[in-house]
């Protein structure tokens, strides 16, 4: 199973919720696989750096370049789980990811510009490949938030779950896993889980 989290654009919390993402999946698995396909390596750097027990049996692999990318996905097996952390603005490395993908998760945060580049992003992803949105950093208490959602539903795309903004998230490496990071990213996990069996 390859979970591909997809965007175009940086700072919508693609990092965050691959790193998230890859904790929840790891425990009753045999084999979780990190890809980080971003040059900066943030999500390596963050598991290398973080002595959270969530990341103890997790695999890391470093493939910043279509080639590098390419190789790891080939070597996958067919129980693996693979989580593909995604670098901003690289319409053919995320390409190439989303043809491997399984199941794709695409961060966004509330905004109108941001409305736009998910479009951007859900008309790369192959037909009939499951797909959610996840929004990060969200203020669900606002306007602005409950007009996306209703956006949304009414285009048919799936929300798989929505991330509070928090100073505990935003502390990345500095800091333990939050306990409401985990909370959401767990709900957006099962729902990534359920889509990918029902295909
Ligand atoms: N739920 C959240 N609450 C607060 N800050 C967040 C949250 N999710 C992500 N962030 C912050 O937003 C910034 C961008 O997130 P990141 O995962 O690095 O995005 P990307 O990989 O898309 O560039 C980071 O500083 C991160 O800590
Ligand atoms: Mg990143």
């Amino acid at each position: 199973m390859i979970v591909v989290v997809a965007a175009l654009k940086g700072g919508v919390g693609k990092t965050t919720t691959s790193v998230y993402l890859a904790a929840l999946a790891g425990p009753n698995r045999r084999s979780v696989t990190l890809v980080d396909a971003d040059a900066q390596a943030s999500a390596a750097d963050w598991i290398e750096s973080s002595d959270d027990e969530l990341f103890e049996r997790l695999n890391v692999v470093e493939a910043p370049t279509e080639r590098l990318l390419a190789k790891a996905l080939d070597r996958i097996h067919d129980d693996d789980v693979v989580i593909v952390d995604t670098p901003p603005a690289q319409e053919r490395m995320l390409g190439k990811a989303l043809d491997a993908a399984s199941v794709v998760v695409v961060p966004t945060r509330i905004g109108g510009v941001e409305t736009s580049r998910v479009r951007a992003v859900l008309e790369m992803v192959p037909k009939r490949m499951p797909v959610g949105l996840v929004i990060n950093s969200a203020r669900t208490f606002t306007r602005d938030y409950h007009d996306a959602l209703a956006t949304w539903a009414e285009e048919g795309i799936s929300v798989w779950g929505t991330v509070p903004e928090r100073v505990a998230i935003a502390a990345g490496p500095s800091g333990w896993l939050s306990p409401d990071g985990l909370d959401s990213y767990r709900r957006v996990w099962r729902r990534a889980l359920r889509a990918s069996h029902g295909s």
